[in-house]
């Protein structure tokens, strides 16, 4: 968490570099309505639509169906989560608005299990309105921690960008997975964001983004938001990473995480493979994310890794793709071993190996 010095710090460094383009965070709170609002990534890239969470169950509901995603947005969602369900209380005092919002809370922690950011956000702000005294307390100081996380993220982001940046090269490709964009955070990025500051920088910087299957959220989401930037991109599906790396096309790989624990990065399915084919192709391999991602007392085989329906391999929306009956295995993350790392940036800079989660934290 940042101390109010801190923040004024962050704010006058050069955070203004921008690629800014007409849309809005990828959530945020309505004033008017007290309630949430996000960007609905399932409907992308046929149609950029905004829509509004009044109850905790539609805004559970958008996190399970990954209308909402990626590790650091669904910090924000942790957040603005426990602010929704502070409003919606209708308890009087002070103990039961608290027991109201920590039911909220095992509620949103337990819609996706492996993004450590959602139960990081969760616990931010039930924490943070322990500190109140009366149900209005509780209400306005949920509300503001939950913004806070919201405008930190940006800034993080911009600060992960800045230390990214300089590990890439005027000309570089760079290799891409799943989502760790904009939509995947409030603003900016981290794997994307890191993209982003180098173009701001002034370097040229081209984009493969692996197509990311079951749920497409390379093709349907990075290739989409890169383009509204007019960032060079051009997609491949997922078994083309190996023969793209060996024409010499990837300068680097550069990928997000939901968890980093003590010795795995948790990622989007196929991270693992990724990393397995950079090493082999003596290609870095950068893992970006905000300190918010860390498990520090975590282990691999602590972590729940989310199995998804296994509907989403058997049809594409409508479209059948495989037997209805067919028996499908169908992990959304997988856990990439520290030694595959060449090195981990996030907002306090960037470290190599051997990676002592303890320094990430000073
Ligand atoms: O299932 P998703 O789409 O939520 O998975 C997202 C990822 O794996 C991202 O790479 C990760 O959250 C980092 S986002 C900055």
């Amino acid at each position: 968490m940042w101390s109010l010095k801190e923040k004024r710090k962050l704010f006058r460094q050069n955070l203004t570099l921008t690629l800014e383009c007409d849309l809005m965070r990828t959530i945020d709170w309505k004033e008017e309505s007290n309630s949430v609002v996000l960007v609905d990534q399932t409907l992308l890239p046929k149609e950029y639509r905004i829509i509004e969470c009044k109850t905790l169950s539609s805004l559970c509901e958008a996190i399970k169906s990954l209308r909402i995603r990626g590790a650091p947005a669904l910090g924000a969602a942790g957040g603005f989560g426990i602010a929704l369900a502070a409003f919606l209380s209708e308890s009087r005092d002070f103990e039961t608005i608290i027991r109201d919002l920590k039911i909220a809370g095992k509620t949103l922690k337990s819609t996706r299990p492996t993004a450590v950011n959602l139960s990081w956000g969760v616990d931010r702000v039930l924490k943070a309105v322990s500190d109140a005294f009366d149900v209005q307390g509780v209400r306005e100081i949920a509300l503001q921690e939950a913004r806070d996380i919201a405008e930190e993220d940006v800034v993080t982001n911009k600060l992960i960008g800045e230390s990214g940046a300089e590990l890439l090269k005027d000309g570089d490709t760079v290799l891409t997975h799943c989502n760790a964009g904009r939509l995947a955070c409030v603003d900016w990025g981290t794997a994307l964001g890191v993209v982003r500051s180098a173009i701001a920088e002034g370097k040229k910087i081209k984009v493969i983004a692996c197509e990311t299957r079951p749920l497409n959220q390379g093709s349907r989401i990075t290739a989409w938001e890169l383009m509204q930037d007019k960032i060079p991109v051009t997609l491949i599906s997922d078994s083309m990473a190996g023969w793209v790396m060996q024409q010499g096309l990837v300068d680097s790989v550069l990928v997000g995480a939901d968890r980093i624990t003590q010795d795995v990065v948790f990622n989007k399915i196929g991270t693992y493979s990724l990393s397995i084919l950079a090493k082999e192709h003596d290609i870095p391999f950068y893992v970006a994310a905000p300190t918010s991602t860390f498990d520090f007392n975590g282990w691999e085989g602590s972590v729940k890794i989310e199995m998804r329906d296994p509907d989403e391999l058997r049809f594409f929306g409508s479209e059948q793709l495989a037997p209805k009956d067919v028996e499908v295995f169908n992990p959304a993350f997988d856990a990439t071993p520290m030694e595959n790392i060449t090195a981990i940036i996030t907002e306090k800079g960037v470290f190599y190996p051997p990676f002592l989660l303890d320094e990430v934290l000073v």
